[in-house]
């Protein structure tokens, strides 16, 4: 049903919560054409759903089990006892099936930096063959880790696929983080290899990546050796190795690794509620049904589609849909390196009109950003090839919703908000593209999963009130433990018995769409990225002039939350603006540049419980005027 509305209208329909349509254009391409029949159908069954799912991927040998699940270790196993790669899915069976020509990744430099250029499927299996070999000759094995800081280019998933081609573990870190995140990431997974770039574009200017993993791996003792994609001629570090001269050396051709379905593809570090970032393993088998299934329902993922993501791949999203799902479905990806308003606000569009990308899966920070920068921006461009847009990463208001809609799609794309976590792998809440959607609503669960808002008790609560969102089922792509940390995996189920807590807050409607309202723990997400309030906060203390901190995460129009750090400082200390200055400073360089404080606030103590626990609730409640809650367990 076409639908033919103007801007008071859909401000109207935002409010009252009304449903948008898809329109023919995209009706056309659906390739489930009844959401509400299929996640019925699915979950009568969802054992032989995914099951069906799994048919349609290369294995090895096949399963004698299709799940098992063990609630008390937590312990949950699927397609159990098939042998596969992920690798195979992913690139051989293209080229098998004659689609070797095919683009797989089209890389956008930033303006003035480098010439764009494509790879094809048939040479991304050879590159990722080359530096599997080369990885093989260092002695990298089966379930050794490799830690991954590179620029984004099509190597950086090149050296993931290399790493799952021999069984590998990869651990990606973003090449945003600093030396010191980057180092506990290493030292926590014990990597044998990193394999970086000699430097990344961000605003025109090189990021001197070789000198952050140098700070990093400086007396190191599990690190054997250093890679870098060398992209200027900068001389390599001593005992560092070149990936191209690694890569030349190599045969062409590698012998995918014969996988358990349960081999761990990846640990993937994600903030949680201390100061210790979690390793979250997912696996060769269901991970690859989980997101290449879910990558082709939300998107619509045709043939001739030209699909555009602007996360990179040091995140989950990156790790999932632009690695592993797209590349399963044989997808051409766009990979654009860089800032999205380098040279201006319009680069993105300009990649729309010139690549004739159709479908286009971004943040609603970045949304918000582009808003704020005009209209005139996508005014100036063909969008006209678009038809499926895509939100992730936290709530999207209606407003930056009804932008999104109707000056990037025009009025005549569906806008695909995609609920799920690092820890689920794949999506779990959203809506398909023939489906109607709600401003500012992810959706509806997706066929195979059962999500509830609840209660503490875990009784559901009333419809439009708020609860816990919980999940009561479990999938193929979750998670299957925290590296060297079993029991903080087991903690997701211990929360609200019988449940997989997510750690946000929701509401579901009288149509069943649920609305996110937040997280509910000491996780913060500022600009889509999650950071623990505890990672700034032992950052903070690790400045000489800081005794103790409190941070919390505060509304921001822009980025979602925006951090605030309350500072005790030691004896001798001066509160100055300049000291605070030098704290901010501190974080961006211990942790990341994301992680940095917009605001300090120099305090006399802090609210804390009788055990000692900082009470961040209740500064938060006094920094915003709302109501305390329950505080009995403060202190004084
Ligand atoms: C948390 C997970 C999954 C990729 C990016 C973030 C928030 C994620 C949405 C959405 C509202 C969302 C939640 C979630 N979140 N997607 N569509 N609407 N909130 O992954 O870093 O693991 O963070 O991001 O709070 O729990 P992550």
């Amino acid at each position: 049903m076409a639908q033919e509305t103007n801007t008071a209208e859909l401000q109207q329909d935002a409010s009252s919560g009304e449903l948008f349509l898809p329109t023919k254009h995209v009706l056309d391409k659906a390739i489930v054409t009844d959401f509400d029949a299929l996640r019925e159908r699915a979950n009568q069954n969802p054992e032989a759903f995914w099951e069906e799912q799994a048919r349609d991927l290369e294995w090895f040998s096949t399963w004698n089990t299709v799940k098992t699940w063990q609630p008390e270790i937590p312990k949950v196993e699927w397609f159990v006892g098939a042998t596969c790669n992920i690798t195979v899915n992913a690139l051989d069976r293209h080229v098998k099936n004659g689609r070797g020509d095919k683009t797989a990744y089209r890389y956008i430099p930033e303006e003035g930096a480098e010439q764009p250029s494509s790879v094809s499927y048939k040479e991304l299996l050879e590159r990722v063959n080359r530096i599997a070999n080369g990885l093989k000759s260092l002695g990298v094995i089966e379930g050794d880790r490799v830690t991954i800081y590179m620029a984004l280019t099509p190597d950086l998933p090149a050296a993931m696929l290399a790493c799952a081609r021999l069984g590998a573990i990869h651990c990606v870190v973003y090449a945003g983080f600093s030396a010191p995140a980057l180092k506990q990431r290493i030292e926590d997974s014990g990597s044998k290899v990193v394999i970086s770039s000699d430097y990344g574009w961000r605003r025109g200017k090189k990021v001197d990546l070789a000198a952050i993993v140098k700070d990093a791996t400086d007396g190191i003792a599990c690190i054997e050796k250093q890679i870098i994609q060398q992209r200027g001629d900068a001389p390599l570090p001593e005992g560092a190795l070149s990936l191209d001269e690694l890569c030349a050396a190599q045969a062409s051709e590698c012998e995918p690794a014969v996988l358990s379905s349960e081999a761990p593809l990846f640990y993937l570090y994600t903030s949680g509620t201390t100061g210790k970032p979690k390793g979250i393993c997912h696996v060769h088998g269901g991970y690859g049904v989980g997101t290449s299934y879910t990558q082709r329902i939300a998107f619509d993922l045709n043939e001739d589609d030209i699909y555009f993501c602007s996360a990179d791949p040091g995140w989950i999203t990156g790790h999932s849909y632009v690695v592993y799902g797209p590349l399963i479905n044989g997808a051409t990806v766009v990979l654009g390196e860089g800032a999205l308003d380098f040279p201006d606000a319009g680069r993105w569009w300009k990649m729309v009109e010139e690549q004739k990308i159709t479908i286009f899966y971004s943040t609603p920070t970045a949304i918000r950003a582009l808003m704020r920068f005009g209209d005139e921006f996508p005014a100036k461009y063909d969008l006209s090839s678009l038809r499926i847009l895509g939100s992730v990463g936290e709530p999207i208001n209606p407003e930056a919703w009804l932008w999104f809609y109707k000056n990037i799609g025009h009025e005549n794309c569906a806008l695909i908000d995609t609920w799920w976590q690092t820890e689920t792998g794949q999506f779990l809440i959203s809506t398909v593209p023939s489906y109607p959607t709600k401003p500012g609503s992810p959706g509806k669960p997706y066929p195979g999963i059962t999500a509830k808002v609840v209660n503490s008790q875990g009784e559901e609560v009333p419809r439009n009130e708020q609860g816990f969102l919980v999940i009561d089922s479990q999938w193929p792509a979750m998670m299957r433990t925290i590296f060297g940390d079993h029991e903080r995996y087991a903690g997701y189920w211990q929360q609200i018995p019988g449940y997989y807590s997510v750690g946000d807050a929701a509401k579901m409607d009288e149509d069943g769409y649920i609305r996110v309202i937040g997280r509910t723990d000491d996780v913060m997400n500022v600009s889509g990225y999650r950071i623990g309030t505890a990672e700034v906060e032992s950052a903070l203390v690790s400045h000489p002039a800081v005794a103790e901190s409190a941070v919390i995460g505060k509304p921001d129009p822009l980025k979602g939350e925006s951090i605030k750090a309350f500072v005790i400082l030691r004896v001798g200390f001066e509160a100055s603006d300049d000291l605070a200055a030098a704290l901010k400073k501190h974080v961006r360089v211990e942790l990341s540049p994301i992680a940095m404080p917009g605001e300090i606030e120099f305090v006399p103590s802090l609210p804390k419980t009788r055990s000692g626990k900082i009470m961040r609730r209740v500064l938060k409640a006094k920094e915003l005027g709302t109501a305390t809650g329950d505080i009995s367990t403060l202190e004084d």
